[in-house]
């Protein structure tokens, strides 16, 4: 798929002030500083669609990004480290929370993972949680030119024996980066088979 046209829509706070068109979401969630905002602006091919930060917690609110007219990429905010108060990281996991549970536009939730890291109990705690919850997920590892390849499939692999302890079935995987690239033809190539209901 190529990305004709990307704008930003809307940045809500609760669910009521979503968008009511019923067009496809693929939304994007992990840890704070993952990675996320970066991985739109790759995607979309508009560096400065999403605002990025070096510094944890910069997504604050549920923002609407809308692809080619067609189907929309969601930015959410991160769970975990972040350099706000401990009120306003519950005041977003609720927000975060009831969107997962409640948004039927919801099409598949790209899960991020910093591919440097040993597996992470929150990262994992998140993916089966929402493994439960029957969110049709996959999981997107980033950062991938900060390792070299030998380094990244062990990651990858680590990360990937820790989940076979709960998963029958791996969600799909895929590894990105946002400084050169990588990725970018898969998720939009699945991405665009999701929308045409060819998988
Ligand atoms: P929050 O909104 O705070 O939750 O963070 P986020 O997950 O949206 O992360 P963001 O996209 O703002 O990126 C955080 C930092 O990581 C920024 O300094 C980015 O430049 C950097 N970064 C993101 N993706 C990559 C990548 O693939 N490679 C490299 N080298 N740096 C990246
Ligand atoms: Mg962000």
């Amino acid at each position: 798929m190529i990305v004709k046209s990307a704008k930003f829509i809307k940045s809500i706070v609760n669910l009521l002030e979503a968008p009511r068109d019923g067009f496809h979401e693929y939304a994007f969630i992990g840890r704070s500083n993952v990675g996320k905002s970066s991985l739109i602006n790759m995607l979309t091919g508009f560096s400065t669609l999403a605002k990025t930060s070096t510094k944890p917690g910069k997504t604050q609110t549920i923002n609407y990004f809308m692809v080619n007219e067609e189907w929309y990429m969601v930015d959410l905010p991160g769970y975990g480290w972040a350099k706000v108060s401990k009120k306003k990281k519950e005041d977003w996991n609720k927000m975060v929370n009831s969107y997962l549970k409640q948004r039927e536009e919801l099409s598949i939730l790209f899960v991020l993972i910093d591919c440097r890291l040993e597996p992470q109990r929150i990262d994992i705690d998140f993916i089966n949680q929402a493994g439960r919850q029957k969110i049709p997920l996959s999981i997107v590892f980033t950062k991938s030119d900060k390792l070299s390849k030998n380094h990244l499939k062990s990651n990858v692999n680590t990360f990937s024996n820790v989940l076979n302890e709960t998963w029958t079935v791996l969600p799909p995987v895929f590894i990105t980066s946002a400084q050169d690239g990588r990725g970018k033809s898969e998720i939009l190539n699945y991405i665009d088979s999701i929308n045409k209901n060819i998988i």
